[in-house]
């Protein structure tokens, strides 16, 4: 038997993903890891419990399933974008937590320039904002800060890497310090028209670009790795939401999907076609196969299952994310609770990494089933933010059904309320683990194991369409109060 191993490096945790020929799972490990919060909007992971995890799922899920190095035929890796480490090229070792994709410290660099009118430049280069969610202003902070760094980038002593990167050069031992075009387009660093380092933007933030890896397709050789019982080829490389859009085979123009994990990312794929947004969304790269690249729109937002979490953990008016659905069924439907989930920020498309979250429309009869309610309509209402941003950018060509993956999408009752704010189908695949298979099959692909692309869009299937079934006039109600609670969350 054959296999494949998708490695999936996430916000919270690690986990390995074992696939047949077949593209079945058939094993699955997971571990959690430590998030440091140093300060009020800062988030931090140890790279090195991280790298720990990693490997240590890898070998759980191979012991587990009795699968050897010699049966894998590929590994592919997915992960959290934009978190940024620096390590030392000789010894490995990081010269500070990374810094994850969520923290806000850099949120003066970004304000600064952008005073300074760089903005339009950077955006017309990376199809991003100047935002502290970018890893770019992440890097200038690291060498800004840490004693030394900066004579040591320099000199060439140093290397800088998105997770993926990192794991890679660890699995290879330091031979290979490479990254693929998906996660590169999340730097702010990489020039996404022509497919390089941008000389202009690394020099506007004074980062040497010694410490940049070297980017490859998102099916390529990365090296092998013998930290195993035998070597294992890296095949494959995918940033999470990049590796969900093909998990999902979203790979015509007009295809949309929304993950909802920790936050929500809702790619629309626009083909060879860099659409540069009118609405404040994102520009990227959705995959590079073959040297060719596929470009997509993307909202991002930052709180979507963490607010279930927030529930959970910090009201405790919930004891598992599951219960979400059931209790947010029971809520009065007169009572019009309104919850802004800014807990760090807002993404797309108001990009206000400044401003907190809020709650209005309370009574004395607000309870657990009003808040709950409330909660998953907060995800819901900024997809619907995305789609109009998303419609007003690709045209009317847009009017497509949402392919919706990740935790929450198991909700019966989170994807009715979806379909219904946005007044669209939602459909559920029967595969609910897509970055996980996007990454496996960018591997398998690349092995020789799986089917081309147009063979993996065939093996897509649907669990259950969601069709909205609320009356517009409720519809549009429901999303203007919405909106009246983002206007006065921002004034705040
Ligand atoms: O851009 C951040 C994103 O890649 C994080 O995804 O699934 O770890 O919340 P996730």
């Amino acid at each position: 038997m054959t296999y494949i191993m998708a490695i999936d490096q996430g916000t919270t945790s690690s986990r390995a993903i074992l696939f047949d020929a077949q593209m079945q799972r058939v094993g699955t490990a997971q571990r959690e890891f430590t998030q440091h919060f140093p300060q009020e909007g800062w988030v931090e992971h140890d790279a090195e419990e991280i790298w720990d995890s990693v490997l240590t799922v890898c070998r759980e899920v191979m012991e587990s399933a009795g699968v050897s190095a010699a049966q894998i035929a590929g590994i592919g890796i997915t992960n959290q974008r934009e978190t940024s480490v620096i390590w030392d090229r000789v010894t490995g070792v990081p010269i500070h937590n990374a810094i994850v994709w969520q923290d806000r410290r850099t949120a003066k660099i970004c304000e600064r320039l952008r005073k300074a009118g760089c903005e339009d430049d950077v955006t017309a280069q990376t199809g991003l904002l100047l935002d502290p969610y970018f890893s770019g202003t992440k890097v200038k902070w690291l060498l800004d800060t840490v004693p030394g760094a900066r004579d040591r980038a320099a000199a060439g002593e140093l290397l800088f890497g998105t997770i993926d990167t990192f794991l890679i050069w660890r699995l290879t031992k330091g031979r290979v310090h490479a990254t693929d075009a998906t996660n590169a387009a999340r730097t702010l660093l990489f020039d996404i028209h022509k497919g390089q380092w941008s000389s202009e933007i690394c020099d506007l933030l004074d980062i040497p670009q010694a410490l940049l890896p070297d980017v490859r397709d998102c099916a390529a050789d990365f090296g092998s790795t013998s930290l195993f019982d035998g070597d294992i080829p890296i095949l494959g490389v995918a940033g999470d939401q990049q590796a969900a859009t093909i998990g999902q085979a979203c790979f015509q123009p007009g295809m949309m999907k929304s993950t909802y994990g920790t936050g929500c990312f809702a790619l629309l794929n626009t083909g060879a076609q860099q659409v540069e947004s009118k609405n404040r969304l994102l520009t990227t790269i959705a995959y590079q196969l073959d040297g060719q690249k596929t470009y997509a729109l993307e909202g991002s937002i930052f709180i979507a299952g963490a607010a279930v979490q927030w529930l959970r953990d910090a009201l405790q008016i919930i004891e598992a994310a599951p219960q979400s659905g059931e209790l947010a069924a029971q809520a009065d439907p007169n009572q019009h609770v309104v919850l802004v989930p800014a807990f760090t920020g807002l993404g797309a498309p108001y990009w206000k990494p400044d401003c907190r979250g809020a709650i209005f429309g309370l009574t004395r009869n607000s309870g657990r089933a009003e808040i709950t309610r409330a909660t998953l309509e907060s995800i819901a209402f900024q997809t619907r933010d995305l789609w109009h941003a998303m419609q007003g950018d690709w045209g009317a060509e847009a009017d497509v059904t949402l392919r919706v993956d990740g935790g929450m999408s198991a909700s019966d009752w989170a994807m009715q309320g979806l379909s219904d704010i946005l007044g669209a189908p939602v459909d559920r695949p029967v595969m609910q683990e897509t970055t996980a298979l996007g990454a496996a099959w960018l591997a398998g692909m690349k092995a020789g194991v799986y089917p081309d692309q147009a063979g993996f869009a065939e093996t897509w299937d649907l669990d259950r369409r969601f069709e909205p079934v609320k009356a517009e006039a409720d519809r549009d109600a429901a999303y203007a109060r919405w909106q009246r609670a983002v206007q006065a969350t921002m004034a705040f």
